[in-house]
């Protein structure tokens, strides 16, 4: 774990203090997203370390590493050891004010695997769940998250929140949560299975006027930043994005998992995961969701670096395991990288290999800080149509420049000297 004196700016600031139920319904940027310079980290004589921290929305972090919320932050022990082992922030199990309705099945995972006929040997690169938001009672899980910020009040901490369609609902949950000191929080508007039967979740999530009025709610009534998480269950993503963006929201977090029917049982014919006989479409995760978060992530960097001027950030999510795929999506524009199901079928202490390799990603191509490459790939995409007149001008290129004379008898007088250089080969 990297010892660094880093702590979360946000809390208390005097800048936050002014947040309230009068403020405009768009605050201005309360901390921009400039990140510490790695110059400093440099060894002596030698190389700059690559330098992996990061400050988002005025909350600094050791690396951008976050545990993505679900199983991996249920509880104050899990989450305690996600701060022990260097995760760069911990993102809390989606909680709500009444756990008393959700109530959890099991089995609830199902899993694919590489390999021909699903073979046991090959290896996950699919889940699915139908685990709903914390079952755990709203005091017992507020009691922990005071218990972490009062034992690791330098680590950042962020709820995960759910409410039904009820504004007084959503705005006791957010002051009884903020009570406890978390830094930040994370609005769940994006499961794909179970909550939206009662308006929450992705049923939110994928209505743009619903989303712009509970964002509403939450950005009157919240004092610390917040981030809307995104369902990818939507035709196009960039528009509860920007929707949330332009209610106040400081940043989104993107995908949430996939709404999927894992497979059927060719003895049985019971759909998996079985429960009793019968199962729900569920969501899906791991490897195989990655390049679908990829594009989701890009189209939401793309509309924010089109549509806004303003720092907004971006939390991608989908299928990390490797340092290679959080360079990914940083090379997309995020600023940071959540790891749920990697955590899942890796353990916690993932974390230190993502940070070496993604410390290798850097040293090769001499970045010294996240923010020297968050966003260098954006540029390299483009539509269909302008990839066709690419591929055209280049096709002409290279002929033109191949082309030379035939034959002796192809010379001119006129256009001798062009014709020479034709064929010169430097
Ligand atoms: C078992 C399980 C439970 C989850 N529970 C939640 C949740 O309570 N709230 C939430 O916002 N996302 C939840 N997620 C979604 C993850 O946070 C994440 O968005 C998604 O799984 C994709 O990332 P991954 O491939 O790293 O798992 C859950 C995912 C899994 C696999």
């Amino acid at each position: 774990m990297e010892s660094l004196p880093l702590r979360s700016s946000m809390g208390r600031s005097p800048l936050l203090a002014s947040r309230g139920p009068a403020r405009p319904e768009i605050r201005p940027r309360r901390v921009g997203l400039r990140v510490v310079s790695a110059a400093a980290a440099a060894g002596e004589g030698g190389a700059p370390e690559p330098d992996l921290r990061v400050r988002v929305n005025g909350l600094e972090m050791p690396n951008p590493f976050v545990i993505a919320s679900g199983p991996p932050g249920t509880n104050y022990t899990v989450m305690k050891r996600a701060f022990d082992e260097g995760w760069g922030a911990v993102i809390s199990k989606t909680v709500s004010l009444d756990a008393a309705k959700v109530v959890n099945v099991t089995p609830r995972y199902a899993r694919l695997r590489a390999g021909s006929n699903g073979s046991v040997k090959g290896s996950i690169i699919g889940w699915e769940n139908i685990e709903l938001i914390s079952d755990r009672p709203l005091e017992t899980m507020l009691n922990e998250f005071k218990q972490l910020k009062e034992e690791y009040p330098e680590r950042i901490l962020i709820a995960s929140i759910m409410e039904e369609y009820n504004k007084g609902a959503w705005q006791e949950l957010i002051e009884r949560v903020e009570a406890t000191g978390v830094d930040a929080l994370e609005i769940n508007f994006s499961c794909p299975h179970g909550m939206p039967e009662r308006k929450m979740g992705a049923a939110v999530g994928q209505d743009c006027a619903l989303l712009e009025e509970v964002c509403g709610w939450i950005n009157e009534k919240a004092t610390v930043p917040v981030w809307a998480k995104m369902t990818p269950n939507i035709t196009d993503i960039t528009q509860p994005a920007r929707v949330a963006l332009k209610s106040g929201c400081e940043g989104v977090s993107a995908i949430n998992t996939i709404m999927s029917v894992m497979g059927i049982d060719l003895n049985t014919l019971h759909p998996e995961p079985c429960v009793e006989g019968y199962s729900t479409p569920g969501g899906y995760s791991a490897k195989a969701v990655h390049p679908i978060a990829l594009a989701k992530v890009m189209q939401i960097a793309k509309m924010m670096k089109e549509e806004y001027d303003k720092d907004y950030s971006l939390s991608g999510i989908g299928g990390v395991e490797t340092g290679g795929d959080a360079a990914e999506f940083i090379l997309l524009g995020a600023n940071t990288v959540q790891v749920c199901t990697g955590v899942m079928m890796h353990g916690y202490g993932l974390v230190k290999k993502l940070c070496t390799d993604l410390k290798d990603f850097m040293r090769k191509h001499n970045f010294t800080s996240i923010e020297d490459f968050r966003g260098v790939s954006l540029q390299y995409f483009t539509t269909h149509t302008d990839l066709v007149q690419r591929q055209q001008e280049a096709i002409r290129q290279r002929k033109a420049v191949k082309k030379g004379l035939q034959s002796d008898k192809d010379w001119t007088g006129d256009g001798f000297v062009k014709e020479t250089e034709s064929m010169v080969s430097n």
